[in-house]
């Protein structure tokens, strides 16, 4: 893509508010018999803040990694604000710039890089100007509480300051859809907190419709919704209480 062409978002751009994802039938199939979506069907509205939970190898990463992109269902569609991501002129570029972020477990920070330049990286394609994007990085990190600490090598950051910035760098763009894959997951309480008290801020400030996978029951009690799954599938119950009641039942 030629430098300077696009119409840039930038920060000056209107508040995102929150995508709408539509996904039906998802199914996706690794082959050897590892079915890791078996047919999930699922809506996000605008603004919806809800966690998905579910024993190891039951398939959020799978899910988030459709709904974001990262990955391709081998049946069945998802439609992120009535656009498709299976169409062939899907921009998935376009899409990953301007209407997703993620988190993940392990925030993923480029160690060598200061917190700053980590929060600046995603902003390349969308602000031309490298004083723009080091000033908008700067208020980012300010948003997380970490202004202090933006010219630290994120090697040299806490788990939980790490966790931050990954948050940060997740909305540099602004993104409609936050998707948050076990954010919590490597951080004491206090930290854990803190980083949900971020996503639970920019989820009401900015109306962003927010994913989150967790095994953390805060998280799951702070969310609109918590879906489960199980095998691949939604189910209306949590794993634990689903083996709960078929022993009693056997
Ligand atoms: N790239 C892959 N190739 C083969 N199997 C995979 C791949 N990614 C995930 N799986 C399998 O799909 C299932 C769901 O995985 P995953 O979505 O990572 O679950 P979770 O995030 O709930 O732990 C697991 O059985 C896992 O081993
Ligand atoms: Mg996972």
């Amino acid at each position: 893509m030629s430098d300077g062409e696009e119409a840039s978002p930038g920060a000056d751009g209107p508040p995102p508010g929150g995508a709408r994802v539509v996904a039906q039938g998802l199914r996706r199939d690794h082959g050897h018999g590892i079915l890791a979506l078996d047919g999930v069907d699922l809506t996000l509205e605008p603004g919806e803040f809800v966690a998905l939970t579910g024993p190891s190898g039951s398939g959020k990463t799978t899910l988030l990694s459709l709904i974001g992109a990262l990955d391709r269902p081998t049946s069945g569609s998802i439609a992120v604000d009535g656009v498709a991501l299976h169409d062939h002129d899907f921009d998935r570029a376009r899409y990953h710039q301007e209407v997703v972020g993620f988190v993940f477990q392990h925030h993923h920070l480029l160690t060598h890089l200061s917190a700053r330049a980590n929060v600046e990286l995603p902003l390349v394609p969308t602000m031309h100007r490298r004083t723009a994007r080091r000033a908008r990085a700067a208020e980012l990190l300010e948003e997380v509480d970490l202004g202090p600490r933006v010219g630290e090598l994120a090697a040299h950051l806490s788990g939980g300051e790490r966790q931050r910035v990954a948050v940060a760098r997740a909305l540099a763009n602004e993104p409609r859809l936050l998707l948050a894959d076990e954010p919590t997951g490597a951080l004491d309480s206090a930290a854990a907190h803190r980083v949900l008290d971020l996503i639970a801020d920019v989820r009401a400030r900015r109306g962003t419709t927010v994913l989150v996978v967790t095994h953390d029951p805060l998280v799951a009690a702070r969310a609109d919704r918590v879906l489960h799954l199980h095998d691949g599938r939604l189910v209306d119950r949590p794993a634990e209480l689903r083996a709960g009641s078929e022993q009693l039942s056997a």
